[in-house]
């Protein structure tokens, strides 16, 4: 639970052991990036922000430090003519969790996923051609 969250700094090498996972965001976990949010922005983001974000797929995600969720990065794609455009709307992690390269596989993930979307559009359109 995010109550759970240790403002504590503790020594960097022992915290540069843990595990960083990422994870979807849901309907039974969606109060944790909201409060996360609430920590890390000092914006607060509306009910349709977070309606949008329970079916954003990859391009949302929980990062979690052992087990705790301690970042969490949300995206949109914004569509123009024949092009689209990722825009990252926040990737935050919280202060005492901050250079643990929490934040590093957060955008790794996200910029593995407009790769694939990249390629997958490409072969999209190819076999169009061919049709
Ligand atoms: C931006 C943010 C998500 C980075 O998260 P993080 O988990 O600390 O990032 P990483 O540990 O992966 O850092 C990767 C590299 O970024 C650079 N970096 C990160 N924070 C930095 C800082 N405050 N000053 C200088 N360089 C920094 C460093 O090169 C770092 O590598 P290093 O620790 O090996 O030197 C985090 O600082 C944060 O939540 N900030 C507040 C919210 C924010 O401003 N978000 C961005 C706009 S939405």
């Amino acid at each position: 639970m995010i109550e759970e969250y240790s403002t504590e700094v503790t020594n960097s090498h022992s915290k540069k052991s843990g595990k960083i996972e990422l994870g979807d965001v849901t309907p039974h976990n969606i109060r944790q990036l909201k409060r996360l949010n609430q920590v890390v922005f000092p914006v607060s983001y509306n009910d349709k922000f977070y309606k949008d974000i329970l079916v954003a797929g990859e391009l949302a995600k929980l990062a979690y430090y052992n087990d705790i969720v301690v970042g969490a990065v949300c995206c949109r794609v914004d569509a123009f003519d024949n092009s689209r455009k990722l825009y990252i709307m926040t990737l935050g992690c919280l202060a005492p969790y901050r250079r643990l390269g929490i934040g590093t596989k957060m955008l790794e993930h996200i910029l593995n996923y407009v790769k694939e979307d990249v390629n997958r559009n490409y072969i999209d359109k190819r076999r169009a051609l061919i049709c």
